[in-house]
């Protein structure tokens, strides 16, 4: 028999119906022809994986020596490890060694790990709204209680709010930046004031909690645009990435998490999470593409062209009279459903289904009265949608 818990979940609103409308969209694509349908449901990258990646893939395919396939130290390849620390210490600014890396079955994973490691049954975790959906989950998997905070105006963090929860109970607070499905990036002086408020938490409880900052689209960003660097402003904090987005590869699940080594207890923190990494049943991040990133980690990506899309799609909007949040960073624009219907994304998505068009409703990032578009499609499919929403929006 099915556990309840979990009946209940997959019954629920949330993330399944991003899946569900993805899912949606390959019936109507069947049924009206790929170019008739508009689907910004799902955020899987339509860049191709760079050269870089795939001469890596070639090269590594020709390998045959004895072992090549077998299993690995549980936190990774070391030589991966001391890449990814590379990769870290240029981001932070401050010196990692691959013993503050593992590596992970995509940043998903590197969540669930990290959760596993650090929650105590009831322990909280602030998150700042809207969020990445799946949270709700992978904090709820390790018994956790996730505590959303409502941004502010221009989705800047609530800082006042946030500091209203910390307390002994709080184990995290989980940031994600640039912000799916927002696409802000928060500010310096916004992380600076976050980092003061869990050292004042931890000064008063005894407990400073992990900054979690979950960053698969920090190399996604707009005009210049900046993700600071959380290591050099709090010592407790961790990064959790993969290279799902930046590299275009969702599907190989492969990813890290890397801990500041000015934490409290950076060894023990690696200890626990690689524990995780094994009991939750993964083990180990795959070889093959493990030596994949050691070799490939450091392509580079010309963004230019989800630029290019996010100006294509907010001209669209604009026409169509549509507001948004205009995105610094990652592949999503949140927009405000019309007055008409009261709020209700769910009813907004719906009825923009009957124009062929496909998007998530808000509510399950937390952010109800809006909707989420990814623009990670081709520019032809967003060019042509323009006519869908015009329509849709004149026959409101
Ligand atoms: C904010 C955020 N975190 C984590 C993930 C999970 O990434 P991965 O596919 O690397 O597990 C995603 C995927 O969409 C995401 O948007």
């Amino acid at each position: 028999m099915i556990a309840n818990e979990i009946r209940e979940k997959i019954n629920s609103k949330g993330a399944s119906v991003i899946r569900k409308m993805f899912e949606e969209g390959i019936v109507l694509k069947k049924q009206y022809g790929d170019d008739n349908v508009f689907d910004f449901s799902l955020g899987n990258p339509d860049l191709d994986p760079p050269a870089e990646v795939v001469n890596a893939i070639q090269e590594l395919a020709k390998d045959t020596s004895h072992g090549c396939h077998g299993y690995m130290p549980n936190a990774g390849y070391p030589e991966t490890r001391t890449a990814i620390a590379e990769k870290i210490s240029q981001e932070q600014g401050l010196k990692l060694s691959g013993n503050n890396v593992i590596i992970t079955v995509g940043a998903a994973s590197a969540l669930n790990c990290v959760f596993k490691a650090i929650l105590n049954k009831d322990d909280e975790v602030i998150v700042p709204a809207p969020f990445f959906a799946e949270y709700r989950h992978y904090v709820s998997n390790h018994l956790g209680n996730l505590i959303e905070v409502p941004s502010k105006e221009g989705f800047n963090l609530d800082i006042e709010a946030i500091k209203s929860k910390l307390s002994e109970k709080t184990a995290a607070i989980l940031i994600n930046n640039p912000n799916n499905p927002t696409g802000k990036i928060y500010s310096e002086a916004d992380i600076k004031a976050l980092a003061e408020a869990l050292n004042e938490n931890g000064d008063r409880t005894g407990r400073y909690p992990y900054l979690i900052c979950d960053e698969p689209y920090r190399a996604i960003v707009y005009d210049g645009a900046k993700v600071t660097p959380a290591f050099q402003y709090y010592k407790n904090a961790v990064v959790v990435s993969s290279f799902a987005k930046d590299l275009s590869l969702p599907g190989e699940r492969i990813g890290y998490i890397a801990i500041n080594p000015q934490s409290d207890e950076p060894d023990e923190f690696i200890k626990a999470a690689t524990f995780a990494l094994r009991v939750l049943g993964c083990v180990n991040a795959p070889a093959f593409f493990q030596k994949v990133i050691a070799k490939s980690w450091n392509a580079k990506v010309d963004y230019s062209s989800y630029r290019n899309r996010r100006d294509k799609l907010m001209a669209i909007l604009d026409n169509a009279g549509i507001e948004y949040y205009r995105p610094e960073g990652a592949f999503y624009l949140f927009c405000k459903v019309p007055e008409k219907f009261n709020g209700d994304d769910m009813a907004f998505c719906d009825y923009l289904k009957k124009y062929l068009i496909l998007g998530a409703p808000g509510n399950g990032f937390g952010g109800k009265g809006w909707f989420r578009l990814a623009y990670c499609v081709s520019e032809k499919s967003i060019v042509n949608s323009e006519k869908a929403f015009v329509k849709a929006m004149t026959e409101l």
